[in-house]
């Protein structure tokens, strides 16, 4: 039999997957890590706390399944997008990542607008300016720290970065490029125009191919390190959402996903480029060659209730450790108990600003309604409410734009629960699937290097034969109902606390 590995370089930790060719796990293992926040708005981490997670958790896969390593014919690396890792000429890095939640660059996302104008922007990259993505953190970094900008020799996305100490290789492939905001989608490479507007050496990035392409091979001294063999390829992979999509099977026109994860995300797939005049959803290229996708991410999604869990939740966690049980079980038991609606109490779930559809950096969490009948119960349900209610938001802009909606599928750490799956098919008035397997980003990389490698002939026929709907969950009219009332509210609140946010956030930083 034969294997292959997915890696998936996440924002609290990296999780490593053996998969047989049948999308069986063989083998799995987590390493976490944190987010350094230095200022309010800031977030960053190691690039190099990465690359210990993904050779520790290679190690560990290998030692307890002792699989033999010349059988894993591909790995496939997926990773939080959009963040910046920085290389000098010695290929150390210069600075630690400022990585996709990071709020600082306001000021370069305005700059980048003034610089190659709105329009000519969404035409190329598929989107306007977003502070979130690399070209605003690499902006950045020119104007603020010229001394760190002045060594630059590559500018990588985290998961490229693990692939060149991997391989060797300085390579990125089309889905996380697009997040850069450097890619002409349409074309699947670097825009020379747009660079050379804004005056980037292109050699700062890397060749760019398709998901599946292979990208060089593991290289000795880490075939040392973690019992892998040279014999092994790495492909281009995914960024987290697409490679989450091919995990999902969204691979044809009307698949649509909802993913709640540390941010949120709802993702459908397109034969063409689709891109919102004003620019509220994203568009980027799939990692599927010749089609594209577009999505609506909610900034502070399963990031709300880790926060309150670790907050919070200290009786909780000893009562899942004395139940041997995770702690979000106890969190969704708590939220069963309380109607549709948390009795009032709403949240708003901007912890780390938002984007979908609100583009608001400054935007901030909110606890709404708070009445003296309510408990803890009642601020997950809350928490899990907001969440669903920002993720309608982006599915109301993909219904706007036209886009064809067959089915939903719901996935992700949120997705486990059942009570937030059913939270989302009342709100979105859908059924919502979920499927067989559960290891999303890791599979949809992992299927990539069985494309690359030949195990599979394309993406559509690995998730043919791997990918099945497991349950359905059917909207719940009289939850509809009340969701379809109180919605408005949610909507008003952020209207009316908009210039509030900034008002606040102007004072903070003085
Ligand atoms: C997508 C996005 C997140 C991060 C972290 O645009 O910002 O999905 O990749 O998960």
């Amino acid at each position: 039999m034969d294997y292959l590995i997915g890696i998936d370089i996440g924002t609290s930790g990296t999780k490593t997957v053996l998969f047989d060719v049948e999308g069986n796990v063989i083998g799995s293992a987590l390493k976490e890590y944190d987010i350094i926040q230095k200022k309010i708005g800031w977030a960053e981490q190691k690039p190099d706390s990465w690359w210990d997670a993904t050779k520790g958790s290679l190690k560990e896969i290998l030692d307890e399944t002792k699989v033999d390593a010349t059988k894993i014919k591909g790995i496939g690396l997926s990773g939080q997008m959009h963040g910046l890792v920085l290389l000098d000429k010695e290929g150390q890095v210069i600075r630690d990542s400022i990585i996709w939640c990071d709020n600082r660059t306001t000021a370069e996302a305005k700059q980048i607008e003034e610089v190659v104008g709105r329009e000519k922007l969404v035409a190329i990259t598929g989107n306007p300016a977003i502070a979130a993505f690399t070209l605003a953190k690499l902006l950045w970094v020119r104007n603020n720290e010229p001394e760190n900008y002045s060594k630059i020799d590559k500018v990588l996305l985290p998961k490229d970065y693990i692939r060149y100490k991997l391989t060797g290789s300085l390579m990125t492939e089309v889905s996380d490029a697009s997040g850069m905001q450097m890619l002409d989608i349409r074309k699947r490479d670097w825009s020379e125009e747009l660079l050379e507007m804004l005056d980037i050496n292109k050699d700062f990035l890397a060749k760019v191919v398709e998901s599946h392409d292979i990208t060089g091979y593991i290289t000795e001294e880490v075939a040392k390190e973690t019992g892998l063999s040279t014999i092994t390829a790495v492909v281009g992979g995914a960024g987290d959402q697409a490679a989450g999509a091919i995990g999902n099977g969204i691979v044809s026109s009307g698949d649509v996903s909802a993913t709640i994860g540390s941010s949120g995300v709802v993702f459908a797939y397109t034969d063409s480029v689709v891109t919102d005049v004003e620019g509220r959803i994203q568009t980027f290229c799939h990692a599927i060659p010749n089609t594209w996708h577009v999505m609506g991410v909610t900034q502070g999604a399963g990031l709300s209730l880790k926060w309150y869990r670790d907050t919070f939740c200290k009786e909780e966690k000893e009562e899942a450790a004395q139940k041997g049980c995770d702690v979000y079980e106890i969190l969704t038991d708590q939220a069963r108990e309380i109607p549709a609606g948390s009795e009032g109490l709403m949240y708003l779930p901007y912890l780390m600003g938002e984007r979908t559809p609100h583009m608001d950096p400054y935007a901030s969490g909110v606890f709404f309604g708070i009445r003296a009948n309510q408990g803890k119960g009642h601020m997950v349900k809350a928490i899990m409410e907001g969440v669903g209610y920002s993720l309608l938001d982006c599915l109301e802009l993909i219904r706007e734009n036209n886009i064809p909606i067959t089915s939903i599928k719901m996935s992700g750490g949120g997705g486990k629960s059942d009570v937030w799956r059913q939270i989302h098919a009342d709100l979105f008035n859908t059924e919502v699937k979920t499927i067989n397997v559960s290891e999303g980003p890791a599979l949809g990389v992992a299927i990539l290097a069985g494309v690359g490698t030949g195990v599979y002939k394309d993406e559509k026929e690995a998730c043919e034969k791997i990918i099945g709907i497991k349950r359905t969950q059917a909207p719940i009219q009289e939850n509809v109902t009340y969701y379809k009332k109180f919605y408005p509210v949610y909507k008003e609140l952020y209207k009316n606390l908009k210039e509030t946010f900034k008002e606040q956030h102007t004072l903070l930083s003085e």
